[in-house]
């Protein structure tokens, strides 16, 4: 989908669709207003005669006659203007981009973000209204062989702005979130596809992809030798159970000075968590075909930064293995020795993403990195104590935490602080090597990302847990894309 921003909207000939917001009380938007003008009232009436009240999210099609500036007038309920602000912005938008799709509009004019919102200036206001409109155009790579509908999508989205500045600014908006949506959808596509397909091996391939897609990315794929030379002895324990080989995916994003330290994006890349040894219960195990959510969003995030030309370098590191039981799977009590020296019990199988993790942390550590932020699908514990709108984020660093804290809000993507130290790290004590891999049932989130922090140690690092916001489970099941859209943000205000 092409966006692009328009100051004399009318200058640009007819469009398909012209998108326009409508308030609770009857009250018109800026352009309703002018266009109310342009039909004879034709606005003003729908509300008077009660067919459009306005709610937020609410929507009416009406085609328009020949001649008009558009084909098709979609208008958009924004509910009451005293609480129009950022959320009810972007659910206008959704809902404009659900009514889009099913006409067969092939551009359309939106003038929603003409209206005053609250602590959103135009460039987020465009950044929004593109990530929006992509993230809706995104279709899960399925395997359904009934033939599919012929999709007549939106090719063209353009968006009305006051001035030239305002259309300047929007550019730039449109540009970042369409980068965003990118992101998001090769993650999204990543996480959704069968574990059978969606392999260590096939990560690392398509991350060689997109070294070749995008000339500012290097990827290198080290194999089981490699990860072996490097002693990585907890990523290869849970390894070791698989038939499938593990992979070490790392990433290089070159944008910034040459000599500039980069931030480094560890992901944990499970693409299937049985559980192991210590084995899941059957309900809901398919849905772990997405514990390997946070390499995902670390490419995606490269990507997405790739796209936007980021002047930053950037590395995105990818712990990819699955996780089986078998002849050769590790055992609860097999004692481990990681890449940092640091012996592990592993007590629990199952808690195999952070084996993978502190070895891909302790691997960041030869980039002298400026910052280092792990996203894994990490703990249940973390869905318990937050639910699946906030990510849990953990750090040795408060401006650290901070910078992420307001990224995600800024973006959206939300992931609230808990805590780490030595109190976690109590629980993690084992009689037989320096830490056990898990610490019992209280606090899990806190003992998983204090475990990485014994790893992490004098490194500027963060934690996402992302257990609760990678996916959606239900009749919506599917991939989010988070936490791209706060990674993305996090660079960007790191420029
Ligand atoms: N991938 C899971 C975490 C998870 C569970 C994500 C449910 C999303 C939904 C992780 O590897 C895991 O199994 N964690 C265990 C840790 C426990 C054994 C200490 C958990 O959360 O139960
Ligand atoms: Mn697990
Ligand atoms: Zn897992």
């Amino acid at each position: 989908m092409e966006f692009m921003a328009v100051v004399d909207a009318k200058a640009r000939g007819p469009s398909g669709c012209a998108v326009i917001g409508l308030y609770e009380n009857g009250e018109l938007g800026l352009a309703a207003r002018q266009v109310d003008k342009q039909l004879d009232g034709l606005i003003t009436n729908l509300h008077g005669s009660g067919d459009f009240a306005g709610k937020l999210g609410d929507t009416l099609m009406l085609p328009l006659p020949a001649g008009a500036a558009a084909s098709r007038l979609l208008l958009i309920g924004l509910g009451p203007r005293a609480s129009f602000a950022r959320k009810q912005f972007r659910k206008a938008l959704q809902s404009a981009a659900q009514a889009l799709s099913k006409t067969g509009a092939g551009d359309a004019l939106v003038y929603l973000a003409l209206e005053p919102i609250a602590e959103l200036d135009m460039q987020y206001r465009a950044r929004i209204v593109s990530e929006v409109f992509s993230s809706h155009a995104y279709k899960i790579p399925d395997l359904k062989t009934s033939p599919k509908p012929k999709a007549r999508p939106l090719t063209t989205l353009s968006l009305a702005t006051a001035d030239a500045r305002a259309a300047k600014a929007a550019a730039e908006g449109l540009r970042i979130g369409a980068a965003i949506g990118q992101g998001m959808a090769l993650a999204r596509d990543l996480a959704n596809l069968p574990p059978n397909v969606c392999t260590p091996v096939y990560l690392g391939s398509r991350a060689l992809q997109l070294a070749k897609e995008f000339p500012s990315i290097r990827t290198k794929v080290l194999d089981e030798g490699a990860i072996r030379a490097l002693k990585m002895g907890a990523f290869l324990a849970v390894a070791q159970g698989s038939a499938q080989p593990p992979r070490l995916i790392v990433c290089e994003y070159r944008g910034g000075k040459k000599n500039a330290a980069p931030v480094c994006l560890v992901g944990k890349g499970i693409t299937f968590d049985s559980g192991g040894i210590s084995l899941k219960d059957p309900p809901g195990m398919d849905e772990m075909k997405f514990d390997m959510s946070g390499g995902a969003a670390v490419l995606g995030t490269v990507r997405a930064i790739a796209e936007l030309k980021l002047p930053i370098n950037v590395v995105a590191i990818v712990a990819a293995a699955e996780n089986m039981p078998s002849g050769t799977a590790v055992k609860p009590a097999d004692i481990v020795t990681t890449m940092s020296g640091q012996t592990v019990e592993i007590l629990n199988t199952d808690a195999e993403g952070r084996l993978v993790l502190c070895d891909a942390i302790t691997y960041s550590r030869r980039y002298k990195p400026a910052a280092v932020v792990d996203v894994a699908t990490l703990t249940g514990a973390c869905i318990v104590a937050l639910g699946n709108h906030v990510s849990g984020l953990m750090s040795n660093t408060p401006s650290l935490a901070q910078e992420l804290e307001s990224a995600g809000m800024r973006a959206d993507d939300r992931a609230w602080r808990l805590p780490i130290g030595e109190d976690y790290v109590e629980q993690l004590k084992s009689n037989f090597a320096d830490i056990a891999n898990v610490g019992g049932r209280e606090g899990g989130a806190c003992t998983a990302a204090s475990f990485l922090g014994k790893f992490a140690k004098d490194l500027l690092w963060a934690h996402l847990d992302v257990a609760g916001t990678a996916w959606l489970s239900g009749a919506q099941k599917g991939s989010t894309g988070r936490p791209v859209p706060l990674l993305v943000d996090f660079l960007i205000h790191r420029t």
